[in-house]
């Protein structure tokens, strides 16, 4: 099994308007590692959301190769892509995407209900995701009755309720005020470092993106930068090889460098 969670290989994507051909992504190559917490920044209309669509079984490319946990995506019918979107992927919605008349424990329970779990662990999963994303007494809430974050951590606990391996987020902080913004980034750094889930965020915000491991801008459907970002400091991984490294190293077993100072690394979010 390969350490990719994701691999990407000269992915072209064009959209056929009227007589007019839009690029949305062209030749674009990306390796996503297992446990990588990424964001994706660029300008309106420059391909973010297409990218998401495509790596989510949502949108197929025009040309080039999609691998998801090894599993080339390209030639599978619709009923096996289903459960590559239902098993591996769990998708956060810039307008949150929840249904307005189903409460907060029914969204989440929703994305359960074709799997072998019976309708009581589904609920107790579904309790659990809840508090876990600080939503303890507000599982019969409906999406009107919920603050925006809220709606949001409610979007959040169901892209988890299959325990995805990939989660994809689409500007997850673009509606939220400050406090709520911050709440949520931490979610997904803490689920990152504690779950181990690779996670892919779209942000147009320069402080939520700081806030990832690695920062990739596109530009006209191509990957034109990248940039580490600070949740890298919080990983026992060597800053300079990316090898993995135990509490106790000093130096890195495969590179020889020190790493000494890594535990002096604080990342405050937002300071
Ligand atoms: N279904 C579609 N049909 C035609 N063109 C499309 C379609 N979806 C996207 N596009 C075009 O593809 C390009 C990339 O769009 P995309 O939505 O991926 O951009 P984005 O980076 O997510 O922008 P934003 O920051 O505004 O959300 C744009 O030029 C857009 O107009
Ligand atoms: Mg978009």
């Amino acid at each position: 099994m390969s350490e990719l969670a994701l691999k990407i290989v000269g992915v072209s994507k064009v959209y056929q308007l009227g007589k007019r051909n839009v690029n949305a992504l062209a030749n674009l190559n990306l390796d996503v590692k297992k446990g990588e917490f990424a964001a994706i920044m660029g300008p309106s209309g420059s391909g973010k959301t297409t990218l998401l669509n495509v790596i989510g079984c949502i949108d197929k490319p025009t040309s080039g190769k999609v691998l998801i946990d090894d599993i080339d995506t390209a030639g599978l019918p619709e009923s096996e892509l289903y459960k590559i979107r239902r098993n591996k992927i769990g998708f956060v919605f810039q307008n949150f995407n929840l249904l307005p008349y189903l409460n907060a424990r029914e969204n989440v329970e929703l994305p359960m209900e074709m799997t072998t779990k019976s309708k009581n662990e589904r609920t107790a999963r579904a309790n659990g995701l809840l508090a876990t994303v600080g939503l303890a007494g507000r599982e019969e809430h409906r999406p009107q009755r919920l603050s925006q974050g809220e709606q949001q951590r409610v979007a959040i606990a169901r892209a988890l309720a299959n325990d995805p391996a990939i989660i994809l987020a689409d500007e997850p902080t673009g509606n939220l005020d400050m406090k709520n913004k911050q709440d949520i980034v931490k979610l997904l750094a803490n689920l990152n470092l504690k779950q181990g889930t690779t996670i892919i965020l779209v942000t147009h915000d320069g402080q939520v993106a700081a806030h990832t491991e690695r920062i990739l801008f596109l530009n006209d459907g191509k990957i034109t930068k990248e940039k580490e970002g600070m949740h890298l400091a919080k990983k026992n991984i060597c800053p300079y090889c990316k090898a993995k490294l135990q509490p106790a190293d000093e130096k890195c077993p495969n590179c020889g460098k020190t790493v000494r100072f890594r535990k002096k690394a604080q990342v405050r979010l937002f300071p």
